[in-house]
């Protein structure tokens, strides 16, 4: 990871201008957090618990909810007996993950200056290992295929495939305009008909839909969405407001910014991926620092590891089921085209995804400075966020301020629901919160 960014520094600094140079360097010097105060997140996993669950009578909350209460009134403290209830299967959980713990502890650094906010997360992972196994491509003689998966997985719970996926660290932030935010944080975007949660609709009715579907974003599952984008008190999946609606309340700032860092598919190139909700979960504009390493039509790899820069062209089973820590595949970095005629032998693996830091662009690339490192045990992410992007389709920040956070952990390879997740976070920057962003000059 740091090899990387010093690689690309290099060639920043010979066929760049000097300031570019120097602003990147800047990047990934991380400054004196010594005296920054360290804030607890206790995030929990929330099963099921979809914005209708809350409002239905099998939540005694529901009434109270329904007006508007903040979670936090009466549930208060009890993060971790709520997390190991869920987790361990019922109501809410009707597919529990062997020894998955029920919550998740994350330390919480914050600073400011004229320019960016400085974030410092660190959490203890289940695994003994980083999870940087993403997505891979498997030979088995005559031809590649996905190998491995979410521990959700039905072929990895019966253990036809190993468990490999990676972890990530996802931040929402609001600004004020979305309703009850506040309040109900993360709650307010996740909904019946969503990926792994009740009342999934076929992938057909999805691909039908005018908005999500083939005419539209052309979808086929159903992920994120505020109530505000949908014009039903129950705020269904496929009752979505017209296009024209969607961008004026995108243009009034009705919208979460979501942005995540991602062990596999972002971190290898000292990034974190940028989107926002409203209508769906969405990257923002411009190309994110990962795409497909797969030719759908041939099922092959487009890119393989170069043998003259990295004395390989692929790895082995071994290397991502045990391996202390799989290579990504980087385009200007380690990545040559795929020869078919390489003398591919069964077990040899590709990953399924190519990264670039130089391709990213747009406000899709707008967190281009964020640092993950795995030491005992445990991430240690560093993020640098400009304060203003200067992209409508993030939230400005502005000192003196305060901004509502949801922080979530996807922890020991799992994706969806099998997540952890906080309550609403005040930050304040430069003023308080429960976190506050302290001043640096
Ligand atoms: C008016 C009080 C009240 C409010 C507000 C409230 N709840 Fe609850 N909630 C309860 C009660 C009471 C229970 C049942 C007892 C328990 O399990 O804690 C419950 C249960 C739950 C459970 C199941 C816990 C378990 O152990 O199975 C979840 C999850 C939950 N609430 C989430 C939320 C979220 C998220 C919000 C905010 C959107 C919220 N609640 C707001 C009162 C409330």
């Amino acid at each position: 990871m740091l090899q990387t960014s010093l690689r690309y520094l290099a060639v920043v600094a010979f066929t760049a201008n000097f300031s570019a140079a120097s602003a990147l360097a800047d990047a990934t010097t991380p400054i004196d957090w010594t005296p920054i105060p360290v804030e607890e997140v206790t995030l929990f996993y929330p099963g099921q618990s979809s914005f209708q669950w809350l409002r239905s009578p099998e939540h005694r909350g529901a009434r109270m909810v329904g007006r508007g209460t903040s979670c936090k009134h009466c549930h208060r403290d009890s993060e971790q007996r709520m997390g190991s209830d869920i987790v361990s299967g019922g109501r809410l959980e009707p597919n529990p993950i062997d020894g998955k713990k029920g919550s998740l502890r994350l330390a919480v650094q914050a600073a400011h200056d004229e320019e960016n906010l400085y974030l410092r997360f660190r959490w203890k992972t289940q695994a003994e290992r980083p999870g940087v196994m993403h997505n891979y491509m498997r030979y088995d003689g005559q031809a590649w295929a996905f190998y491995g998966g979410p521990r959700s997985a039905k072929r990895v719970r019966q253990g036809e495939e190993p468990p490999l996926y990676e972890d990530r660290l996802a931040i929402m932030i609001d600004d004020g305009d979305v309703q009850r935010f506040a309040e109900q944080g993360c709650w307010l975007s996740c909904h019946t008909g969503m990926r792994d949660m009740p009342g999934e609709p076929a992938s057909e009715a999805v691909r039908s839909h005018p908005y999500l579907g083939e005419g539209g974003l052309g979808r086929n599952d159903v992920r994120k969405y505020l109530p505000d984008s949908r014009t039903d008190t129950s705020t269904s999946w496929d009752k979505v407001k017209s296009p024209e609606a969607l961008a004026k309340l995108k243009e009034k700032g009705v919208f979460l910014d979501l942005m995540q860092w991602r062990a596999a598919r972002s971190n290898p190139v000292d990034m974190a991926d940028d989107g926002f909700v409203l209508g769906y979960r969405l990257f923002d504009e411009g190309k994110k620092p990962f795409s497909w390493n797969v030719d759908r039509d041939s099922m092959t790899p487009e890119f393989m590891f170069d043998p003259k820069k990295v004395g390989r062209k692929s790895l082995t089973v071994s290397d991502i089921e045990t391996g202390p820590e799989p290579a990504a595949l980087i385009r200007e970095d380690n990545a040559t085209p795929y020869d078919p005629d390489a003398g591919w032998k069964e077990g040899d693996v590709l990953p399924g995804r190519l990264l670039s830091r130089v391709d990213a662009r747009g406000s899709a690339a707008d967190n281009s400075r964020v640092t993950g490192k795995w030491e005992n045990g445990s991430w240690i992410v560093t993020w640098i966020r400009p304060l203003d992007t200067g992209h409508d389709d993030d939230i400005a920040l502005k000192r003196g301020n305060t901004y509502t956070f949801g922080f979530a952990v996807h922890d020991d390879n799992v994706t969806t629901r099998f997540h952890f997740v906080s309550f609403p976070v005040v930050v304040g920057i430069g003023r308080g919160g429960d976190i506050t962003a302290v001043r640096l000059d």
